[in-house]
């Protein structure tokens, strides 16, 4: 079977363009149908593309490429934008189970943990690397059983209620580094022990953190 080269799913990185590279630019110029989160479009030149906003419509999606599988006569060329990159926790999981890999090109982009194991200048290859975004997670356990850990986070699982987790264990004293809206200009990084931020109040909402257990 021929590899589809019509369908590409890009990473965006953290969402500044000059963390996303150069072939996603490329790709993203020569693509007619754009799908992607309202904050992935506004960072491309859409001006004669269709667009896709990517909320609750993934089934819609789904449908959409089959069919352009299918039949594509006019060669449209579509580009799914993902945020960070494309093997963690990304869209690209999804389509998996729903594609063969033969169906779509992939180009990565620069992860969440890059970036923050980058601004605080840590390597990472002796991290565990794991997410509480849209799932639940023993976080005391993975703190007590790894002395770095990264973890994606959302609203519910916020860096907040993983503060009050650990010192509601016993685990009050280990530094998290706490990163919120990575490579834009009101970006925040903070490291504080547990117990610090357990006080504190943060409107972050586009959020990851790294804890330090000792
Ligand atoms: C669906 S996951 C996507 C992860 C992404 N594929 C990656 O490689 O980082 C969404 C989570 O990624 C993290 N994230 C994505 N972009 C971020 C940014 N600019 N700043 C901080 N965290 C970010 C947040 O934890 C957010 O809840």
């Amino acid at each position: 079977m021929t590899k589809s080269q019509f369908i590409y799913i890009c990473g965006i990185g953290p969402g500044h363009p000059d963390y996303i590279l150069p072939a996603v630019f490329r790709r993203v110029a020569e693509s007619d149908l754009l799908i992607g989160g309202k904050r992935h479009l506004s960072l491309f030149d859409c001006t004669g593309k269709e667009t896709i906003a990517l909320s609750n419509n993934i089934d819609d999606i789904v449908c959409r490429l089959r069919q352009l599988l299918q039949h594509n006569p006019d060669g449209k060329q579509v580009t799914l934008l993902v945020s960070g990159d494309t093997g963690f926790h990304s869209l690209l999981g999804t389509m998996e189970r729903y594609f063969s890999s033969e169906d779509y090109v992939v180009i990565p982009g620069i992860s969440s943990f890059q970036y923050l194991f980058a601004q605080v200048g840590m390597s990472y290859h002796d991290a565990h690397i794991a997410s509480v975004h849209g799932q639940d997670a023993d976080v005391v356990n993975l703190v007590r059983t790894h002395p770095k850990l990264f973890l994606l986070t959302d609203t519910h699982r916020s860096w907040k209620y993983i503060a009050q987790l650990l010192c509601d264990n016993g685990l009050g004293h280990c530094q998290m580094i706490v990163g919120d809206r990575f490579s834009y200009p009101d970006e925040t990084i903070l490291r504080k022990t547990a117990r610090e931020l357990e006080n504190e109040e943060h409107e972050f909402g586009l959020c990851s953190v790294i804890i330090l257990y000792s």
